[in-house]
């Protein structure tokens, strides 16, 4: 046969188009699509038939922690680039984009990058690329961004919280710079710091230290306040910036205000912010823990109703999962390390901050049925590829251009509803903040550079570890390069 696999009768849909095509594959690459009915089934190795069922590009989740030291001051990411990756393909997505995280005693980007790369080498089942994380940035670091975008690196992040992590605005401005000049997107997790400690001491002198009271200490003006301060700072280096893990309300609409001035702002939203609220980090006992992530999930229906409609009217550019996970009933993490001697009972500000996610995103999100087919794939795969660089060759199905990464879900009502078990999840983790939650569809078919790594009715997980490769990575498309330099004498 001509092709290595087709996938005939589906529904398939770009961020731009939506109708009724097969697909051809060879040698891992999309190569035809035509009117469904068109291609002889004897004209491939192997058929996939997808007929009532959508047909997309892969999911890209553009923020996905793996193998991460103790950074935040607790605990160690649980999943690696093996357990992780699997996690990922079982849910639909064919890449991730992790952080290469730099601890503030490194002075060198490249080896954070290389000790990150050796950490990934032949052990993924997606494809990957990274997001440096810079939380010291020195002569040094700055100069090395030149080198990194040679090595495919595109996109840095930076914390405005976290004690060992978070920059002074004059340091940030020191990496906006630097990111303009090298066509680096900047990602900034836009949190007041000071503002939380401050809030967190209120909390103690009142031995307010149970689970919900994480999200008490960090209220939606810390967030809103550091979202418009990173805003203000990228405005005056004039250099795109894209706000992480946005929940709230508030901090959306300031988004959305410079949006509408035309500054290259971009957002993530996440399903934590769709899906979870307050009320679930206050389960009996510490189970609440599990819900614990920055920033929290907010109040109720209102505020997920809000972010609902930033997805839709474009205020969102990207919807990731921010997958962080950290074992519950672990010794080095989660419930242990909130309950500690000194805090018998526990406490809020010791518990790891994050929650899994890399496989539930695409699923959640599709049974949520708020978005249109085209916009989801937006959201979820088209726009990451643009945005970090990656495109036509991921997020579209252009053919000769893009790899042959696709999702292939079920016939539309052939799944009757059923619940997200943890027991059912890929990850190395041992809860999911979704137990239990209904939901009507699930990834059926994954596929990576033409083969099925995902098959979930014949052997689950049929992809192999080290199949997964780097991917190096070009500037922003989604912003124009800025040609002339930045002079302060313009002010
Ligand atoms: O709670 C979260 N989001 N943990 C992950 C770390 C981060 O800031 O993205
Ligand atoms: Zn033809
Ligand atoms: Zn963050
Ligand atoms: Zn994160």
């Amino acid at each position: 046969p001509f092709y290595d696999c087709i996938v005939l009768n589906g529904t398939v849909v770009t961020a731009a188009d939506i109708g009724r095509y097969d697909l051809a594959i060879k040698d891992g690459k999309i190569m035809l699509l035509a009117p469904a009915g068109h291609l002889a089934r004897t004209s491939a190795t192997r058929v996939i038939d997808a007929e009532g069922a959508y047909v997309m590009p892969g999911g890209i989740d553009a923020h996905v922690h793996l193998a991460e030291p103790p950074l935040f001051g607790k605990g160690r990411t649980a999943d690696d680039y093996t357990t992780g990756t699997r996690s990922a393909v079982a849910g639909g997505t064919t890449t991730i984009v992790s952080f290469a995280p730099q601890e503030k005693s490194e002075s060198s980007l490249l080896d954070v990058l290389n000790t990150t790369a050796e950490k990934a080498a032949d052990q993924a089942y997606c494809d990957y690329s990274f997001h440096l994380l810079i939380s010291n940035p020195t002569a040094q670091a700055l100069d090395e961004f030149t080198a990194l975008r040679e090595r495919g690196i595109s996109s840095i992040k930076i914390y405005m919280t976290y004690e060992a992590l978070q920059l002074r605005d004059n340091q940030i401005l020191d990496v906006l710079l630097r990111a303009r000049e090298t066509g680096i997107t900047t990602m900034i997790h836009a949190e007041n710091g000071d503002v939380l400690s401050w809030m967190t001491k209120q909390l103690e002198d009142r031995k307010l230290l149970a689970p919900k009271y994480h999200a008490t200490s960090r209220p939606q003006i810390l967030e809103s306040e550091a979202t418009n301060r990173a805003i203000a700072l990228g405005e005056l280096i004039d250099t795109p910036i894209l706000i992480v893990h946005v929940s709230s309300p508030s901090a959306a609409q300031v988004i959305r205000q410079a949006q509408t001035k035309g500054l290259p702002v971009y957002a993530e939203t996440c399903p934590q912010y769709l899906f979870l609220t307050r009320d679930d980090l206050d389960k009996p006992g510490f189970e609440g823990a599990k819900c614990v992530c920055s920033p929290p999930p907010r109040q109720g229906p209102e505020d997920h109703e809000a972010i609902w409609a930033g997805l839709k009217n474009g205020t969102f550019t990207i919807l990731s999962s921010d997958h962080c996970p950290f074992i519950y009933d672990d010794a080095e993490s989660g419930k242990k390390a909130a309950i500690t001697p000194e805090f018998p009972e526990g406490h809020f500000k010791y518990i790891p901050n994050g929650c899994p996610g890399v496989e539930t995103r695409l699923a959640l999100t599709m049974s949520a049925d708020r978005l249109t087919p085209q916009k989801f794939v937006e959201l979820t795969s088209a726009n990451p590829a643009k945005l970090y660089g990656l495109y036509p060759r991921k997020g579209a199905l252009i053919p000769g251009l893009s790899d042959a990464d696709l999702v292939i879900w079920y016939p539309s009502d052939t799944l009757e509803p059923f619940p997200i078990t943890n027991s059912a999840l890929h990850h190395n983790v041992d809860y999911t903040p979704y137990e239990a939650r209904m939901i009507s569809q699930w990834p059926r078919y994954t596929l990576i550079r033409g083969e099925v790594v995902w098959d979930r009715d014949n052997g689950g997980v049929v992809g192999r570890k080290g199949y997964g490769q780097f991917i190096k990575r070009d500037r922003s498309s989604l912003t124009n390069s800025n040609p002339s330099p930045w002079t302060v004498e313009s002010f």
